[in-house]
C-alpha cells in the first residue's frame, strides 16, 4: 500500500513524474528528504475569524505539529471550511454535510497516512467524522474544549444556556439595555466551545467514549496548558495510527461504540442534536441508528452528569471532577467497555485511568442521579409516525403530561413577526406549534425549536410552555419542546395539518405526541404550503438529497454501506 507522499499521486499518466512533480513543488517550501520520507500527518485547520469559538486552533495546531515531529512524523495542516453557531446563514446545519464533503474529500486528495481532526463548535466535530468515516484513513479527534465560566454580579454565567435566560429576562423588562451589553461581554470569556451541555459539549463527550479521542479530551477548558499537552499527544498518537495503519474511523464506529455514545447522550442530558448528528455518523458505516433501543437506554441510564442546562455546573467543573473517563466508570454496567480506541486498546483503559476526586458532586454516582432516567426520550404519535424527540430532562415536570390548544405558526418568519404581537391569541396552557421548519422546510432545520414565550406571558411570569416543531433547538436551551418531528411539514408530514384550535396531546411518560382531531377531518384539509424548490448550487443539492432527522439530515448519496461480514 502507497504511503506518505507517494499517496494518491496525481493522474498524469505517468506515476514517476508524478511523484517527482510532487516532490519538486513542496521542496520549495523547504522540506528536506528527510522530513518527506516520514509519515504524513494531515492536521485540518479550522481557525477563521468567523469562528470565535476555534480561536485557540493556532496554538492547538503547533501542539499536534511538536507532538507529530516528537513521534518521528511529518505534519501538514490544511484548511477546511469552519462553521460557527452564530455565523452561519441561514444555519450551521445547512452547512455540516458541505463540511463534511470538504473533509472527505480533502483527506482523501491530499497524500496523508492519518488525520487529526481538529474541531469544536457544534456542527464542526460531527461533519469531520462523517467526512473522515467516508474517506477511510486513520483519524484522532481533538476537540478544542470548552470556553472558562464567565461571572456577572457574583453569579457564574456560561454560553449558551445564561444567554437565553438571560434574554429571557431581559425580554421579560427583568433587565435593561445597559445591563444586557454589559452581560454580553461576560458570557463567553474566552476562546473555545459551549461551556454547558450544549451540542459542541455532547458531541465531544460522545466522541471521547466512542474511542475516537484521547481519555479527557473532551472538558479540558481551551485556555488551559492542558489543552496544548491533549494535542501533543493527539499529534504523537496520529503518528503511531499511521505506522501501524489503523484503526480506520469505521473499526471504531460499530453498533458498540453508537450504544456507548447513546449511554452517554442520556447520562451527560446531553444535546438533541447529538442524535441527529450521531444519526449521520452511523449512517456513514451503513448503521440505522435505533432509535427504539436509545429511548430504551433512557429509561434505564440516570442523567450523572451535573451540568447546565439539566443541572448547575460547567465543563470545566466536569473536567475537574475527572471528566469523560470518570463517568465511563460510573456507566461501567451499561456500557462494552471492550470497544476499541484510537490508542490501540479498549475504552476499558480510558475508564480504569480515571482519577477519583474525592467530594466531588458533579458526575454523580448511579445511587444518588441528577435524574433517574435519561434525559431525552422519543416520541411517537399520529403527528410524528417517523418519531420526535423530547429532552425533557431540561424540561418542566408539570408539563411532561399536557393537553392544549394549538397556536400555530406557519413559518419561522410568521413565528418571527406574530410571537410578540400583543393582539396574539395565546395563553400560558396552549401549544405553541412552529411549522415549516424541518431539514428542507426552512431550510437546514435551524434551532428554532426553542419558540420564545409570546412576550406578554414572559412579562406576566410564564417561563415555560409546550412548544413542538420539526426544527431543532440548542443544546443549551431549556423548556417542554418536542422537537424534529418526522417525516417534517414541507414533506407533507401530518404537523402540516395542525391549524390553530386543534388541541394536542403530550404524554412523555407514554411516548406518544397526538393531533385530537378525526381522522376524517384530517383528510379534508390541505398540507401546509411548502417553500418553493431552490432551482441551483448547493442550495439544491440540500433541497434534493437531504434526509429526515431520524437519518441525521445527511445526503442520500453520502450514506455508506455496512461493511460485508467476514465469512
Ligand atoms: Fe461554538 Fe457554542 S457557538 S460551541
Amino acid at each position: 500500500m502507497a504511503s506518505g507522499l507517494r499517496k494518491g499521486l496525481t493522474s498524469y499518466g505517468d506515476a514517476g513524474f508524478s511523484l517527482f512533480l510532487r516532490k519538486a513543488f513542496i521542496k520549495a517550501a523547504g522540506y528536506s528528504d528527510d522530513a518527506l520520507d516520514r509519515p504524513i500527518i494531515g492536521i485540518t485547520d479550522t481557525a477563521s475569524d468567523f469562528n470565535p469559538c476555534h480561536g485557540n486552533a493556532p496554538q492547538l495546531i503547533e501542539a499536534v505539529r511538536r507532538g507529530v515531529m516528537l513521534a518521528g512524523g511529518l505534519p501538514m495542516n490544511f484548511p477546511t471550511i469552519s462553521i460557527h453557531e452564530s455565523f452561519a446563514h441561514p444555519t450551521s446545519m445547512y452547512l455540516r454535510n458541505l463540511m463534511a464533503m470538504d473533509t472527505e474529500e480533502m483527506v482523501r486528495a491530499q497524500p496523508m497516512d492519518a488525520v487529526v481532526l481538529l474541531g469544536g463548535c457544534d456542527k464542526t466535530l460531527p461533519a469531520q467524522i462523517m467526512g473522515a468515516a467516508s474517506a477511510g484513513i486513520p483519524a484522532i479527534v481533538l476537540p478544542v474544549g470548552p470556553m472558562v465560566v464567565g461571572h456577572h454580579r457574583g453569579e457564574v454565567l456560561g454560553a449558551c444556556t445564561d444567554c437565553r435566560r438571560m434574554w429571557g429576562q431581559h425580554r421579560a423588562g427583568k433587565i435593561d439595555e445597559a445591563e444586557i451589553e454589559i452581560i454580553s461581554g461576560r458570557l463567553a470569556p474566552s476562546v473555545g466551545t459551549c461551556m454547558v451541555m450544549g451540542t459542541a459539549s455532547t458531541m465531544a463527550c460522545m466522541i471521547e467514549a466512542m474511542g475516537l479521542s484521547l481519555p479527557m479530551s473532551a472538558a479540558i477548558p481551551a485556555p488551559h496548558a492542558e489543552r496544548l499537552r491533549c494535542g501533543e499527544a493527539s499529534g504523537k498518537a496520529a503518528v503511531a495510527m499511521a505506522t501501524r495503519h489503523g484503526p480506520a474511523p469505521r473499526s471504531l464506529i460499530t453498533a458498540a461504540s453508537l450504544r456507548n455514545a447513546m449511554v452517554v447522550l442520556q447520562a451527560i442530558g446531553g444535546s438533541t442534536n447529538g442524535l441527529v448528528h450521531l444519526a449521520a455518523i452511523a449512517g456513514r458505516v451503513g448503521i440505522k441508528l435505533d432509535l427504539a433501543a436509545f429511548d430504551q437506554i433512557g429509561r434505564e441510564v440516570p442523567v450523572l452528569v451535573d451540568l447546565k442546562p439539566s443541572g448547575d455546573h460547567y465543563m470545566e467543573h466536569l473536567h475537574h471532577a475527572g471528566g469523560v473517563p470518570r463517568l465511563l466508570q460510573e456507566l461501567a454496567p451499561f456500557l462494552d467497555l471492550d470497544a476499541p480506541t484510537v490508542i490501540g486498546g479498549t475504552l476499558r483503559d480510558y475508564a480504569d485511568a480515571a482519577e477519583d476526586v474525592p467530594g466531588q458532586t458533579v458526575i454523580r454516582s448511579r445511587n444518588a442521579p441528577l435524574k433517574s432516567t435519561g434525559g431525552m426520550a422519543v416520541l411517537h404519535g399520529n403527528l410524528a409516525p417517523g418519531g420526535a424527540v423530547i429532552k425533557h430532562a431540561a424540561a418542566t415536570a408539570g408539563l411532561l403530561q399536557h393537553t392544549g390548544r394549538a397556536v400555530v405558526f406557519d413559518s419561522v418568519e410568521d413565528m418571527t413577526n406574530r410571537i410578540d404581537d400583543p393582539e396574539l391569541d395565546v395563553a400560558a396552557e396552549d401549544v405553541l406549534v412552529l411549522l415549516n421548519a424541518g431539514p428542507k422546510g426552512a431550510p437546514g432545520m435551524p434551532e428554532a425549536g426553542y419558540l420564545p414565550i409570546p412576550r406578554k406571558l414572559a412579562q406576566a411570569g410564564v417561563k415555560d410552555m409546550v412548544r413542538i416543531s420539526d426544527a431543532r433547538m440548542s443544546g443549551t436551551a431549556f423548556g417542554t419542546i418536542v422537537l424534529h418531528i418526522t417525516p417534517e411539514s414541507a414533506v407533507g408530514g401530518p404537523l402540516g395539518l395542525v391549524r390553530t384550535g386543534d388541541m394536542i396531546k403530550l404524554d412523555v411518560e407514554g411516548r406518544r405526541i397526538d393531533l385530537l382531531v378525526d381522522a376524517a377531518e384530517l383528510a379534508l384539509r390541505t398540507p401546509i404550503e411548502a417553500r418553493k424548490a431552490p432551482k441551483r448550487g448547493y442550495a439544491k443539492l440540500f433541497h434534493d438529497t437531504v434526509t429526515q432527522a431520524d437519518q441525521g439530515c445527511d445526503f442520500d448519496f453520502l450514506i455508506g454501506e455496512a461493511e460485508e461480514e467476514e465469512a
